[in-house]
């Protein structure tokens, strides 16, 4: 199948095969490629990440692909908001190549293969969600290979998926230069989300206080507070706002996740928070 060069304003790959001669054509030209892996719905977030790229390569790719093995079978994967010419439109004059390729391109008949990255998977996010990380360590390591990037960007909204790509970058030594991309916000401080389209008004004025508490938490253990104590009176402080349930609120070391053991901060560190308001879970993120 050759590239669809004709449905939105710019190409679109939709098998491994157009993407690699994509790919290939740029590299014998000498074009630097940077790749920006999304699952589509994209925001001016996932728009960042693609200018932040573009500073460092000469073509970009997003790739658009919403990834059955990430989502638990109780999870919003049916749900979850699939916007493909409104996702091309905004990429015009930003992005260079769309790959959106379907489900059974990328786990065709017979895959058998699962990608799983202890230890900084295990905790926050690996708790709540147990088979999460596998599939994204999945997906990723096949987009990186199928493109082999120079460079690939993720949100630091995803702070700990952004370790367990850093992490399986580093153990299978692929050879591409992982950036992360700082966390956009809303004017009320509420980290752009492709979940947040799920909120009603009211759990969208509760859910713009959560980065609030989350940064007076941080202030609080950064200032030499108990992390358990902050921590504890941040989740009461949450669930007061009318979230329904608070998955973790934690501060952890920035780049593995593990606990402080003297339980205070004592080297680089970040806050975690996941929490459910209504039917739409939320996770946040900041340093310490
Ligand atoms: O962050 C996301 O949107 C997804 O987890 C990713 C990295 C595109 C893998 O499906």
């Amino acid at each position: 199948m050759p590239l669809d060069t004709t449905s939105y304003a710019l190409p679109v790959a939709r098998t491994v095969a157009d993407l690699r001669a994509a790919v290939a054509a740029w590299r014998k030209q000498g074009l630097r490629v940077g790749l920006v892996p999304t699952m589509g719905a994209l925001h001016e977030g996932h728009l960042s990440l693609v200018d932040l790229v573009k500073t460092k390569a000469d073509r970009v790719i997003v790739s658009i692909f919403v990834n059955p093995t990430q989502f638990a079978p109780h999870e919003d994967l049916d749900a979850y908001p699939r916007t493909e010419a409104a996702d091309a439109a905004k990429l015009a004059g930003r992005g260079d190549l769309i790959f959106a390729p379907n489900a059974h391109e990328m786990y065709p008949q017979g895959f058998s293969t699962t990608v799983s990255v202890s230890g900084v998977s295990e905790p926050l996010e690996g708790q709540a969600r147990p088979t999460h990380f596998a599939g994204v360590a999945t997906i990723v390591s096949k987009l990186l290979l199928q493109a082999l990037p120079d460079i690939a960007a993720f949100g630091e909204k995803d702070w700990q998926q952004l370790q367990v790509i850093r992490r399986m970058v580093a153990d299978l030594n692929i050879p591409v230069e992982i950036l992360g991309g700082a966390i956009l916000r809303e004017a009320d401080g509420l980290a752009m989300s492709s979940r947040n389209v799920y909120l009603s008004p009211e759990e969208r004025k509760a859910a713009g206080q959560l980065n609030v508490i989350v940064r007076e938490t941080a202030a609080k253990v950064a200032g030499g507070a108990i992390i358990a104590d902050a921590t504890r009176e941040g989740a009461d402080r949450i669930r007061a706002l009318g979230f329904d349930h608070v998955d973790y609120l934690e501060v952890r070391d920035a780049a593995t996740l593990e606990i402080f053991p003297s339980g205070r901060v004592t080297g680089q560190a970040r806050i975690l928070v996941a929490a459910k308001i209504g039917r739409t879970r939320l996770i946040d993120n900041m340093p310490v």
